[in-house]
């Protein structure tokens, strides 16, 4: 979905709207910077992706480290989701929605022995195991609380998705997941681990990965482990795909839903099992925006600058991974002159940066922009970075919005301190 043909966040009248109501009026009450997430956008593509798996059984888990303000997760949770997470706090926020914990997979290459007990107690449907100390650990926690616990292992096929290394997780240097000829073996003498039911295999090779290439490269190789161990007797019940389908932040030619299938399908068409995949980014980025205000325009030197109140604290991606995103104006403003500015937030870093050296319509004072596809890993990853509050999120459905978090006051800054 691009981010120019968007219909959850379009300009009427030269007015960003978000589906029915104009930007401009919810921060006129809410204030900025704010995040505004489109309901309508989360639940149309989760539906197109799930419609595109209706020719295999599967279970799609939402990866709630993307956005998991509640609302955003009970949106998808009534579209009937399940739910990747990747710690006590997100498993936390989930079941406080009173999920179903057989709707929950836990990931993560590092999760501590209370987590496994936690994951264990609430009977989550699956944990995910990364290495073989962990499947000790699990297999002991097991023990004691007299349980059998379900595991999936993930494995790193060492494939290279090709996008910023720092979200390149299926590469062999890379720290996630266990060597496919460890699984294997693993796997073959999985007798040893009697408190351990293995159900799956799973992978996750990385995030905004924009073409199919690396997953084909990476479903291949997981099901053609899944296939031998089929043939040693060993019949896992489900394979996990992960995430990391990417998205449009500029004007990248994206796959869809469909092409992604259609490129996958050859290799899991035959494995008689259960298809999971966790999408987050996907479903949650062009569903959202951080707006902010124009404090002030200069120029240092020869070099404009756009000085907002939205920072990198609030949107961390510029920053740390030189992500681009759109930044359009809340009110279209026709014949103005055209600059090529950084847009800075007020953060003492040069690295507070929502763009640099882009072309932009010259703001004035008081006007909002909006940094477009700012809804996923957006305010999961803010801070309170130079004693900055976190921004309010609205959420819009179709000509009505709700405040969904408050923007945080000056006691909640304090609130945990002791003094
Ligand atoms: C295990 C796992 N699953 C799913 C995801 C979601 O990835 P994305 O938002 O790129 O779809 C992540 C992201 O880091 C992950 O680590």
């Amino acid at each position: 979905m691009d981010v120019f043909d968007s219909k959850y966040f379009l300009y009427q009248n030269n007015q960003l709207y978000c589906e029915k109501i104009p930007v401009k009026e919810i921060l006129e009450e809410v204030g900025t910077p704010a995040y505004i997430y489109s309901k309508k956008f989360f639940i149309d593509t989760y539906k197109e992706f799930d419609s595109s798996l209706i020719n295999f059984s599967h279970k799609i888990f939402y990866a709630v480290k993307a956005n998991f303000n509640l609302s955003v997760i009970k949106t998808f949770s009534d579209l009937g989701s399940g739910f990747d997470v990747n710690s006590e706090g997100e498993l936390y926020r989930v079941m406080k929605l009173g999920i179903d914990s057989s709707k929950i997979i836990f990931s993560g290459v590092g999760k501590t022995a209370n987590e496994i007990k936690i994951a264990l107690e609430n009977d989550l449907l699956l944990i995910k195991a990364e290495s073989q100390e962990e499947l000790i650990t699990i297999d002991s926690i097991a023990k004691n609380l007299n349980k059998k616990a379900k595991v999936a292992i993930r494995v790193n096929p060492d494939v290279d998705p090709k996008t910023h290394p720092y979200i390149s997780t299926g590469l062999a240097e890379n720290k996630f997941g266990i060597d496919m000829a460890e699984a294997k073996e693993i796997f073959l003498n999985s007798g040893i681990y009697k408190n351990i039911e293995f159900t799956g295999l799973d992978m996750h090779i990385g995030s905004q990965i924009i073409t199919v290439d690396p997953f084909v490269s990476a479903v291949e190789k997981v099901s053609d482990l899944f296939q031998k161990l089929k043939l040693e007797g060993i019949h896992l019940k489900h394979l996990d795909l992960g995430g990391g389908i990417g998205v449009v932040y500029n004007h990248e030619k994206i796959f869809s839903a469909d092409e992604y299938v259609g490129a996958i399908s050859p290799y899991i068409r035959n494995l008689d099992c259960e298809i999971f995949i966790e999408p987050g980014r996907y479903f949650t980025a062009n569903g959202g925006i951080l707006a902010g205000k124009v404090l002030y325009s200069k120029k240092n030197h020869d070099k404009n600058f756009i000085i907002v109140d939205a920072a990198m604290n609030d949107l961390l991606r510029p920053s740390i991974y030189g992500s681009y995103h759109q930044i359009l104006p809340v009110e279209m403003k026709l014949n103005r002159e055209k600059i090529l500015a950084d847009i800075v937030g007020p953060v003492c870093e040069s690295g507070d940066f929502l763009a640099k050296n882009r072309a932009i319509i010259k703001p004035e004072q008081g006007e909002y922009l909006a940094v477009m596809s700012s809804g996923s890993y957006g305010m999961t990853m803010a801070s309170n970075y130079n004693a900055r509050r976190r921004p309010p999120e609205i959420l819009v459905d179709g000509d009505s919005f709700r405040i969904v978090r408050n923007r945080e006051t000056f006691e909640h800054l304090l609130y945990d301190e002791i003094f």
